[in-house]
């Protein structure tokens, strides 16, 4: 059976049509963040997942990774890695470029961050195509990071609105169900 709390954490995600264009329904967390309960319920199902797994760090991704990363850091006593847009990080970095459905991105990473062998999980709010998070895990690995897992708290369009868990070699998959 799934985790009750999944429907609550679902019906607190707004989905805001025709934004930021037309056409596009815009999952909008914000509106969880003011629930702290719901909040809470969202970080916990990960930190569940996660505690006792030797995770050494959570890598978020700007700018709703950052949301959610810290909290379950702490909350597993992992260390928290920024992976930024381009330009934000003062010191060295390594980049890696991504395709967007329009033009490319590119996330950054100090280096130095992450450790040889750390076993990391990346965290994001939501993964639609997939594209960012592989740029994540390249830049990860190329730090020979072991990319443990990527949690999401939307997929779409499948899992639209419920937490799920990805890896990159398999499909997404709900916690607790
Ligand atoms: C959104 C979302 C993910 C990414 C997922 O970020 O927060 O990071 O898109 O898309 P993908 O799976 O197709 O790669 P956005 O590009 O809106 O950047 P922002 O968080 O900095 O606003």
């Amino acid at each position: 059976a799934a985790d009750p709390r999944l429907q609550g954490i679902s019906d607190a995600i707004r989905v805001v049509p025709h934004f930021p264009k037309p056409g596009i329904m815009f999952n909008d967390i914000t509106a969880l963040l003011l629930r702290p309960g719901v909040f809470k319920d969202a970080v916990d199902m990960f930190v569940e997942r996660y505690r006792g797994m030797g995770i050494a760090a959570v890598a978020g991704i700007e700018a709703r990774g950052f949301i959610f990363g810290p909290a379950i850091a702490l909350a597993i006593g992992a260390k928290f890695i920024p992976l930024r847009k381009p330009g934000k990080l003062p010191g060295e970095v390594i980049s890696e470029n991504y395709t967007l459905e329009y033009g490319t991105d590119c996330l950054e990473m100090h280096v130095g961050a992450v450790e040889p062998g750390d076993r990391v999980v990346v965290v994001d709010d939501l993964v639609a195509t997939g594209g960012t998070l592989s740029a994540a895990i390249k830049l990860l690995e190329r730090a020979a990071a072991d990319v443990v897992e990527c949690a999401c708290l939307i997929g779409l369009p499948k899992f639209k609105g419920f937490p799920i868990l990805l890896t990159w070699t398999q499909q997404p998959r709900l916690i607790g169900s």
